[in-house]
């Protein structure tokens, strides 16, 4: 059950893509087309283009492409049906009645509830008798009244089913009660039990305002320390961030990126709230993406000891690829931003103001960090950490900031710059023949299809492969011709499962006068879709003849009646008569 197709057509006419998309991308005209900035991966120079006029967008960078509801799909994270109803609300157009399933979003819709009244649950028994221990806790923490009440903190008591009895006498179901991991069947099948027990408990709400999902902090040393919910249909830990509902709000477009739900909370206590953490694994691309869209800088603040050190490490090539500059807080004797707020007492949150504005950016941190890896007594010493140096720097893809610190260490050091330059130019060469050599394998590898994924045939059957998805470009450019295609092939005749999905649809839509791409996103996934709009970006420079189509033609004909090697073999003698002649007739 979908959308009726007029309604789809009309939202997508209401919707200029243009427009939509500007709402989250900065565009520029190029030509015919607008570019901007990928918001779906990192990049310094534009790849990312909108088609006025034929409607849809592509990234020739990460390969990301659609129409205007696969764009709001992606970019709010929504299911197909929601992002249909934002469109529609957008332009003020009714939605059709009982036409479509949304099932999906209705039982997302209940999720939320049920986290807000779970939320509600959890921060009401903290200031009950049974929740005594918790407020203890938080408090022992020096969380103070107001910022348990500003984060909903709350907690989840030793009785395994006090919130699940609750929400069931609200009228949740308890499918939905699983689905939104607040609760877990029991083993012999018979009713679920909570999913938090004995914890405090942390809400995480997306910029919107939902409650999403929780963390919950044993008050032992037990192990797990930190329980999280697991994915459900409206939570991905790795594309989430804890309290950047409050940092957007902060006013500031610098982010604080901490470890830990704690180090977010004691940070913003002292007067941070443009403090967010990852939940518990280690940064994503995606989740550097959602920073860039609310932040022009962000400073990391994780723990000072090692692990926190390795974290770091990995965390600036993420968030500098994700276009985000970076500065690194320093936190003297190997604490957490929250033990060193407590430590300084009264005069925490000041001592915290210092060391932020203290802060260096990525690169001081970086050498700084390598300076502790060399002697700099000995002449070996120096000459390692300056060859190790030159490296870093020529890392950087801004001609001013390699001069600026190279400058700055020839200075220190009292080295000829010509000779740091010739070392840093050294460094360039062996990384673009680095790049150069990787790409190609890319290149190669895309070739052949090998390690794809979404179309697992193309490296089976290439030759194939490339004519039909030639022939599915001619046939999307000129639905004129659908009626001569489909008379000279038939779908068996395609190799390629993927492409013979592709032509059967876009035929008998355009047969039935259906415009051939109007209900893409929503007849296939996400990906599927996004390759449609790959190939026809791929076959766009080429002008079509006719002369090519019968090439094409003739290249899916001979390759539908060639054997693979895995069929022969199976044969009778009859069998392989009637392919021997099947053969040389299409031959003439
Ligand atoms: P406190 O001990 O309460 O101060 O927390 P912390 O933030 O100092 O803890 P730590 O540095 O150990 O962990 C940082 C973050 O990693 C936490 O906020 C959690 O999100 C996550 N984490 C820590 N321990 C666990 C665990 O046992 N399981 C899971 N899933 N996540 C954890
Ligand atoms: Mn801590």
């Amino acid at each position: 059950m979908a959308f009726p197709e007029g309604f789809i057509q009309e939202l997508k006419a209401r919707n200029d893509i243009t427009e939509v998309v500007s709402g989250y991308v900065s565009l520029r005209r190029r030509g015919r087309n607008m570019v901007g900035l990928c918001p779906f991966h990192g990049e310094k120079t534009p790849s990312f283009n909108v088609y006025t006029e034929d409607d849809h967008f592509y990234c020739f960078g990460c390969g990301a492409g659609g129409d205007v509801i696969s764009f709001i799909m992606r970019i709010e994270n929504l299911d197909y049906v929601d992002a249909v109803k934002l469109l529609a609300q957008r332009a003020g157009l009714e939605l059709p009645e009982n036409t479509y399933d949304d099932s999906m979003s209705k039982l997302r819709k209940r999720i939320f509830e049920a986290n807000r009244e779970a939320a509600r649950f959890y921060y009401k028994s903290l200031y009950e008798p049974v929740g005594r221990e918790g407020l203890d806790y938080l408090h022992g923490r020096m969380l103070s009244d107001r910022t348990i009440r500003h984060f909903g903190l709350g907690f989840a008591d030793d009785d395994w089913s006090s919130l699940t009895s609750h929400l069931k006498s609200l009228g949740f179901s308890e499918r939905e009660l699983t689905a939104a991991n607040l609760a877990v069947p029991r083993r012999s099948g018979n009713g679920v039990y909570d999913r938090f027990t004995n914890r405090v408990m942390f809400p995480i709400i997306d910029v919107r305002g939902n409650v999403i999902a929780f963390g919950g902090r044993i008050m032992t040393d037990q192990k797990p320390k930190y329980l999280n919910t697991s994915d459900t249909p409206v939570f991905k830990k790795s594309e989430n961030l804890f309290s950047l509902n409050n940092a957007k709000n902060s006013g500031s477009r610098t982010l604080l990126l901490c470890e830990g739900y704690m180090d977010v909370i004691a940070v913003s206590q002292a007067g941070f709230s443009n403090a967010v953490a990852t939940l518990g694994t280690a940064l994503t691309g995606s989740q550097a993406l959602l920073m860039k869209r609310y932040a022009d800088e962000v400073i990391i603040c994780y723990d000072a000891d090692e692990a926190g050190q390795k974290a770091t490490a990995r965390a600036i090539p993420i968030l500098r690829s994700a276009g985000l500059p970076v500065r690194v807080l320093n936190i003297p004797n190997g604490k957490d931003p929250d033990e060193f707020i407590r430590s300084q007492g009264a005069d925490g949150p000041e001592a915290f103001k210092r060391i932020v504005e203290r802060s260096g950016n990525d690169i001081d941190y970086q050498l700084q960090k390598l300076r502790s890896d060399y002697n700099l007594e000995a002449s070996d010493g120096k000459v390692a950490y300056l060859e190790a140096a030159a490296k870093l720097i020529s890392s950087l893809s801004s001609a001013i900031e390699q001069d600026v610190y190279a400058s700055k260490l020839c200075k220190e050091f009292g080295v000829d710059k010509v000779a740091f330059r010739s070392q840093m130019q050294r460094q360039i060469k062996r990384r673009s023949r680095e790049r150069y050599k990787k790409e190609q394998q890319q290149a190669r590898a895309q070739l052949s299809g090998r390690g794809d994924r979404l179309d697992t045939d193309r490296s089976k059957v290439p030759r194939s492969s490339s004519a039909e998805e030639a022939l599915l470009a001619y046939l999307l450019r000129s639905p004129d011709s659908a009626e001569h295609i489909a008379r000279e092939i038939s779908p068996e005749q395609f190799q390629n499962a993927l492409m013979r999905r592709y032509y059967q649809y876009f035929l008998s839509r355009i047969q039935d006068g259906k415009d051939a791409l109007n209900n893409l996103s929503a007849d296939f996934s996400a990906e599927e879709a996004a390759r449609v709009y790959q190939i026809l970006n791929k076959h766009s420079g080429v002008a079509l003849t006719k002369r090519s189509l019968e090439e094409i033609i003739k290249v899916i004909r001979e390759e539908s009646v060639k054997l693979k090697r895995e069929d022969v073999g199976g044969m009778s003698a009859e069998e392989l008569n009637a392919y021997l002649l099947k053969k040389r007739n299409t031959k003439n």
